[in-house]
């Protein structure tokens, strides 16, 4: 079967696609129970560190407010239209990454679904190292309280053996959910604790909101310095963020969408998904920067990337005795379980991969997948610099790069973008989906490029201090 012919009748009404070519049906995939299976998994996946390591820290990094009015700008602008995107080109071809582009008729473009594979990869190493950092810590709350010094504390478990340790069984624990495919275990999983999640945040928002001081911390994060929001490295932060957060630009929700029906509404569900990310991510901004100032912590935040989630707010933990025991212990669990759902659709970028094109089956590639994974983490668990470097190159350049190659493949080259999103939606819809279209083929691209030009400095300053210190 050639790819055209292949390529015309995924976009049609028929899923007709490689995957029954090859005798593998679109069951043996896997598919979601529900809808609300799949929002569960979406969010889970977009609701991670990102929301309450990443966003803060960057917050802290780019004067505060001017960061955060980007940031949502960057949703809106890019964002939301790249999540259509990846949700187009899933469904509509339900295959996951490289098969989307390799079986809608475009070979050329197979490249990026290696990107995205490498994305994957790249992140979750790190990203695992941060879940074993969140794991002590938790462990910490329930056995032995919070240490009186967190900053010491710190330093001295993030890197080395200990660290390595920690990284090493949140990978075991990834890779056994995903190998089972168990999203049964999981979408329960997520469908208790994110509503947990949700209203611990605000809770803990509205007790940071009665310490005293924590009113520097509000105008910080809530005033904005106008001469920021021209700053390119801010500009690049704030949309590589968007992307991370949201789990774009790396044929996550690509592969998400692939086991979704064609009777849900994708604009509503990306709203849905959108809006619940960032309405977590906010919420941890109203704890966090209440917090720092009140206990006069602006200098640990300064210093690095970790100083707001894991010296900060344990510090206000401790300064509460057994009740900040209690709730520092449920906030970290909830928080490991957020970086759970989401270290799951990392992996499971590089497994389905490893599925739709290679054939392997999904135990197989879970478990090597999951060990290459877990060795190169071994990098970043040993030195934090380096993890630095793997954050900045992933969230400047390669979430950007994939996002320019989603918005060019998705406005240019695959058929009928308009008609898959609109399948499902709305009727009204479709007289948004033409902006849609439009911004994916100009704005987007030329906005991506800017981007990525922008970015090149946060990677090279990552890189002086991996290679300085
Ligand atoms: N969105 C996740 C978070 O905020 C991280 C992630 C990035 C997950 C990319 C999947 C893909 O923590």
């Amino acid at each position: 079967m050639s790819d055209d012919i292949d390529g015309a009748e995924s976009a049609g009404a028929g899923r007709v696609t490689a995957a029954d070519a090859e005798g593998q049906t679109p069951a043996d995939r896997g598919a979601w129970n529900s809808r609300f299976g799949f929002i569960m998994a979406a969010v889970g996946s977009a609701v991670g560190l990102g929301n309450m390591w990443r966003f803060p820290y960057l917050t802290a990094e780019h004067g505060g407010a001017a960061f955060v009015i980007l940031y949502v700008g960057m949703l809106v602008l890019l964002g939301i239209p790249i999540m259509l995107a990846e949700f187009a080109l899933g469904r509509g071809t339900g295959l996951s990454s490289i098969g989307a582009f390799k079986r809608s008729g475009g070979k050329r473009w197979v490249p990026f679904g290696y990107l995205f594979v490498v994305t994957g990869i790249t992140i979750l190493a790190f990203y695992s190292v941060i879940a074993g950092w969140v794991s002590r810590y938790a462990i910490a709350a329930i056995f032995s309280g919070f240490p009186s010094d967190p900053s010491a504390h710190f330093g001295s478990m993030a890197s080395g053996l200990p660290a390595m340790g920690f990284h090493l069984a949140f990978m075991a624990m990834v890779i056994v959910i995903v190998m089972g495919g168990v999203e049964k275990g999981i979408e329960r999983a997520s469908v208790l604790m994110m509503p947990l999640l949700f209203v611990l945040i605000a809770g803990l928002a509205v007790w940071a909101a009665t310490l005293s001081g924590s009113g520097a911390g509000y105008s910080f994060y809530l005033a904005p310095n106008v001469s920021e929001l021209l700053n390119p490295s801010t500009i690049a932060a704030a949309a590589g963020q968007a992307f991370f957060s949201l789990s774009l630009g790396m044929g996550a929700l690509l592969t998400f969408a692939s086991y979704l029906s064609r009777d849900s509404s994708l604009p509503r569900e990306g709203g849905t998904i959108a809006t619940a990310d960032f309405g977590v991510a906010f919420l941890a901004g109203l704890v966090i920067f209440p917090v720092i100032f009140a206990f006069g912590l602006q200098d640990a935040v300064g210093e690095s990337t970790v100083g707001a989630l894991f010296i900060a707010l344990p510090e206000g933990f401790a300064s509460l005795g057994v009740a900040g025991r209690v709730v520092g212990a449920v906030f970290f669990i909830a928080l490991l379980i957020a970086a759970v759902t989401s270290a799951i659709s990392l992996l499971e970028v590089v497994v389905s991969a490893l599925i739709d094109e290679w054939d392997v089956q999904r135990k197989p590639a879970s478990i090597g997948a999951g060990i290459f994974v877990a060795l190169v983490g071994l990098w970043p668990a040993a030195d934090t610099n380096a993890l630095g470097v793997m954050d900045a190159v992933t969230g400047n350049i390669f979430l950007p790069l994939g996002a320019l190659g989603l918005a060019l493949y998705v406005g240019w080259v695959y058929k009928n973008p308009i008609d898959e999103v609109a399948m499902g939606a709305a009727p009204g819809v479709r007289r948004w989906l033409k902006g849609w279209l439009w911004l994916l083929r100009f704005l987007a691209p030329v906005l991506l490029v800017a981007i990525l030009a922008m970015g090149i400095g946060g990677v090279r300053e990552a890189i002086a201090e991996l290679i300085g210190g």
